[in-house]
């Protein structure tokens, strides 16, 4: 033991929340992480006295048997405000309402570690105060909201540290639409119909309840726009660059997902044409977020990569992820799962280790 102790209060505990307390209340480590509070958007564990949650005979139980009302967010500012130790808010949840608190919660000097991406994807002026750098805020880590647990934001703000300049990025930034079109468009021939494989993704559980949240581009969009900020560039929001829509514009209206589902094969014709052309010139497609430096540009949508190419040798729902910087002439590659509850559990995990190794 280094005799560090830290407080570690967690928003969310969903399918991504289950498994970061599962792992922080099993994991062996020389810093001791005191949970002092668990909020779901209904009932919540509060220590009152900041000693450490007893959470016998496990964390789900009690939580579940709690008649304690969650607390709203600005009386939990004001309670972890008060904690005695250093103290890590972990936010779990997907919620644009908790992001919104981060530039408070962060001014008074409490960290954060999330794979929320709706803080670093909206306007540019809360990402400049979230990392002002003040000495008396928080630290701010959010790994897991680009990639899950892949190491991509880590290793691009430490080659930038040491003076590396980005030059691009190009990548496969979603599972959900690298499983489309690693079915729908590969190096062999097939007859696949791009509203079928959206059927079986969606029976697979690999989309959102409703398809079109992930075809609609914008959860690609905003971890392009996290990658390219950290690059350096001055990306207004998520909508602010060109960002292509798979939903067939008379869809987009469409009240359900299930006659969103029923309707995609009258649109089947014009991503079968698309997808024809790339194969006679030995291409496959895939649905890239791209970053060019040079040009100041940002992009979504659908490229054409050669057989030979990495993005073509895809399988299942990896995310792929090029970058090429000034020493990194011959891009750098990471791959890997880009979702999953255990993965991205980890990388929010070791933020927080990372947090409290500074602290
Ligand atoms: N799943 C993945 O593979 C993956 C991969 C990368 C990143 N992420 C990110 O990880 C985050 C969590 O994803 P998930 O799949 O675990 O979602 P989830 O299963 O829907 O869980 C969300 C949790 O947040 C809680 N919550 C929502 N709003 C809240 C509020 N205002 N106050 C307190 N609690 C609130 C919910 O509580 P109730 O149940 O009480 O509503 C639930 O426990 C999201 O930001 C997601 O984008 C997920």
């Amino acid at each position: 033991m280094s005799g560090k102790i830290v407080n570690v209060a967690v928003i969310g505990a969903g399918v991504v929340g289950t498994s970061f307390l599962n792992q922080i209340t099993t994991m062996k480590s020389s810093i001791q992480y005191n949970l002092i509070a668990i909020l779901e958007a209904e009932h919540s564990l509060i220590s009152k006295d900041y000693k450490p949650l007893q959470l016998t005979p496990d964390w789900r139980t009690a939580l579940n048997k709690s008649n304690e009302k969650s607390l709203p967010l600005p009386e939990l500012i004001e309670y972890l405000k008060k904690s005695p130790l250093p103290t890590i808010l972990v936010d779990n949840t997907s919620s644009a309402y908790v992001a919104g608190f981060y530039p408070k919660i962060v001014e008074n000097g409490i960290s954060i570690a999330t794979p929320n991406k709706k803080a670093f994807s909206s306007d540019l002026a809360t990402w400049k105060q979230l990392f002002a750098g003040k000495p008396t805020d928080g630290l701010v880590y959010h790994e897991a909201t680009v990639g899950a647990g892949l190491p991509i934001i880590s290793f691009l703000r430490e080659i930038i540290q040491t003076g590396d300049e980005v030059e691009k990025i190009e990548g496969i930034f979603s599972g959900t639409l690298s499983y489309i079109f690693n079915e729908f468009s590969t190096v062999e021939k097939n007859d696949v119909k791009f509203s079928d494989v959206v059927k079986v993704a969606k029976q697979l559980g690999y989309t959102e309840p409703d398809p079109r949240d992930d075809l609609n581009g914008l959860d690609v969009a905003r971890k392009v726009t996290i990658v390219a900020r950290i690059s350096g560039l001055q990306v207004e929001n998520p909508t602010s660059f060109p960002v292509q829509s798979l939903i067939p514009k008379p869809l987009e209206t469409i009240e359900s997902a299930a006659e969103f589902l029923e309707k995609l094969p009258q649109y089947d014709d014009e991503l079968t044409k698309l997808k024809e052309e790339a194969a006679a010139e030995n291409k496959v497609l895939r649905f890239i977020g791209k970053v060019d430096v040079a040009t100041n540009s940002t992009s979504v949508g659908i490229e054409k990569y050669d057989y030979s190419h990495p993005f073509a040798a895809l399988k299942g729902s990896d995310n792929v992820i090029s970058i090429k910087t000034k020493r990194y002439q011959n891009p750098v590659i990471i791959q890997g799962a880009g979702a999953g509850a255990d993965v991205t559990a980890a990388g929010i995990l070791g933020d927080v280790i990372k947090i409290a190794q500074r602290l």
